[in-house]
């Protein structure tokens, strides 16, 4: 996730770009940049660090024009440094662009223009996309932002620029987001509505495909075919606040509903292009080394650590490697049996943690191979260890962490595969199978998140006031963890989730009359099983909400309430079970008043032991 703006008017241009940017870098903000035409070129200020470590860098020669575009960065392709901040030039410096997404097929476009002589200079995806618009150059402007939009794969939405058409900015989006904003003699484009809300409530929302040529006093907009669209102003009623979390109340519930693209983007560059395997060219151990390995560990923290026990539970089942799962703080004092054959693997959505950064450091002295999973390039986890496997879920801003959590799940699923592949420990056509369902899980998860009045019901109806139970067998009990944890730290209400089989050793004791339980039914391998603990709650008159599959109509017999996500392999399940709960402790949360977004206590990011 980036942020984009642009500018074309009578003003200075520059000073849009930075008001623009400055209420963009929620969208990511390890380096940023300007580039402004000044009348015989474009100039380019760029520079790694927050949007004020540019504004200092350029405060006694602000690039002065009247169109521009800019950008802050959030890296995916390339670590965060002055030469892979945008904008991003060809080799002449007449072609100059930015762009938020991921261009899937940069790797081979790149190996063909450096044959034909183009000069990279960042490691990043979007550069290629420069010296493209410079080898396809025709004189047509648009013609030839169209031919590049033909030949690039992936995720972006972009802005252009071209010394040889000083007067218009052109700018197009697949799969990210892109405003046209309408002003008077001037006009503006940004990535999201709160760079553009403080100069107009005016405004187009592109759609995936279409593509505008933007001038001061009109704005051209077409389709994927060059065919004219009409589009319908869109006026914005929010404030700036609301449109900093796009509309939602909340980041928490933004995130939440971020969940689709965000698990498409870590697919994203890592299924075969026969949609039959998974590909994970980032990983730079060969098939005899990742062969080698007979132990993992995974060590991580909270939300993290709940993703690593999906984890384990993927690479054991589908690569047949034997994992054991580690709490940080606990793992790097506990003396833990490490040689050269174990792979440590650490989970961190910030790459910051000083706990699970600790443990890491720890296994690599006892000679671990490491491997970080992570959602911040650059970060402190993501430089120390020796691979990293990046979750590309964006920036995540609500302390309750949700998006990192399904992402970092999907990303444990296609290691496990990609491992097993490896191993020989699935069949060609399993392993193909499980790719099919994986790419189902984006729109799925967009099924799950159509209606979410029920949970706001149950969430307002039961009210949650004193301790709820959350219980689950094999997967469903490390999503019961996860769901437990989510409700604990933004309601402050009391939960606990337990292997449904070990209730009656114990836990049993304490559920009487009234007490909410949230029962996950949704593994087949043991629902009956569960079904079981389901009834011994029951039978001590608990009230039950029932988390299952659709097509399963038994479950629905036995408990007060059931809540239902789309059918797919047991394995997946957990991608979409937690989502429910996520909304559930949410509209907890509201119901009671609590600061969702600020739980009292929590940090985003502890770098403290
Ligand atoms: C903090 C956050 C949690 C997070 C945990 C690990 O406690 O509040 O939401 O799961 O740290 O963070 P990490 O960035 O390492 O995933």
């Amino acid at each position: 996730m980036c942020g984009i703006v642009g500018y074309v008017g009578d003003k200075q241009a520059a000073d849009f770009l930075l008001e623009g940017l400055s209420k963009l870098e929620y969208r990511g903000y390890d380096s940023a940049g300007i580039a402004v035409y000044d009348g015989s070129k474009i100039r380019v200020e760029k520079c790694v660090g927050r949007l004020a470590a540019l504004r200092d860098k350029i405060k006694d020669n602000v690039p002065q024009g009247s169109i521009g575009i800019g950008h802050t960065r959030w890296a995916t392709h390339g670590r965060p440094s002055d030469t892979n901040a945008h904008p991003h030039t060809d080799c002449s410096g007449d072609f100059v662009v930015v762009h938020n997404g991921i261009i899937e097929n940069y790797l081979t476009l790149k190996e063909d223009l450096i044959e034909k002589g183009h000069v990279f200079k960042s490691e990043t995806d979007t550069e290629v996309v420069a010296h493209l618009l410079e080898e396809v150059y025709n004189g047509d402007f648009e013609e030839s932002v169209r031919e590049v939009l033909r030949r690039i794969e992936g995720s972006y939405s972009l802005v252009f620029m071209c010394r040889q058409h000083p007067d218009e900015l052109i700018c197009t989006k697949q799969d990210n987001p892109l405003v046209i904003g309408l002003g008077d003699g001037e006009n503006f484009i940004a990535s999201d509505i709160p760079a553009i809300i403080n100069r107009t409530r005016r405004t187009y929302i592109l759609n995936d495909g279409e593509m505008a040529v933007v001038r001061k006093d009109s704005i051209k907009i077409t389709n994927r075919k060059g065919e004219p669209v009409t589009k319908k102003v869109f006026e914005v009623n929010w404030n700036a606040e609301a449109a900093e979390k796009g509309g939602f109340e909340h980041f928490m519930l933004k995130e939440i509903h971020e969940q689709p693209k965000a698990v498409r983007d870590t697919m994203s560059q890592r299924i075969a292009k026969d949609g039959k395997r998974i590909v994970m060219d980032e990983l730079k151990w060969n098939a005899d080394y990742l062969n080698n390995f007979h132990k993992i560990y995974i060590v991580a923290c909270g939300t993290a650590y709940h993703a690593g026990l999906v984890g384990k539970y993927y690479i054991e089942k589908l690569a047949r490697i034997p994992v054991e799962v580690d709490i940080a703080s606990e793992f790097r004092y506990r003396d833990p049996i490490i040689d050269e054959n174990t792979m440590l693997i650490v989970v961190s959505q910030s790459g910051e943690t000083s706990d699970t950064l600790a443990a890491l450091k720890e296994s690599k002295r006892r000679g671990a191979k490491t491997l970080a999973l992570t959602n911040v390039v650059g970060s402190s986890i993501a430089r120390e260890a020796d691979q990293v496997l990046y979750t590309w879920a964006g920036p995540e801003i609500a302390v309750a962490s949700t998006k990192a959590y399904t992402t970092q799940l999907i990303l444990f699923f296609m290691l496990s595969l990609y491992m097993a592949e490896i191993k020989g420990t699935q069949t060609e056509e399993r392993v193909a199978e499980l790719v099919a369902k994986l790419q189902q899980i984006p729109a799925q998860i967009s099924e799950t998140l159509s209606d979410v009045e029920p949970i706001k019901t149950f969430a307002k109806q039961y009210g949650f006031n004193e301790d709820v139970f959350y219980i689950g067998r094999s997967l469903d009990w490390d999503v019961a963890l996860e769901g437990a944890l989510k409700l604990k730290e933004i309601s402050y209400i009391h939960a606990e989730a337990y292997a449904a089989g070990e209730l009656k050793h114990g836990t049993l004791a304490l559920i009487v009359e009234g007490v909410p339980v949230i029962a996950l039914a949704t593994q087949k391998s043991v629902y009956e099983k569960t079904l079981s603990n389901i009834k011994e709650v029951k039978a001590r008159d608990a009230v039950v909400i029932g988390i299952a599959t659709e097509g399963d109509d038994e479950l629905g017999k036995y408990v007060d309430h059931v809540m239902k996500v789309p059918e797919t392999d047991e394995l997946l399940t957990p991608i979409l079970a937690v989502v429910p709960l996520q909304l559930l402790a949410y509209f907890a949360a509201i119901t009671r008043g609590c600061d969702v977004d600020k739980p009292r206590n929590l940090a985003k990011s502890v770098t403290v032991e």
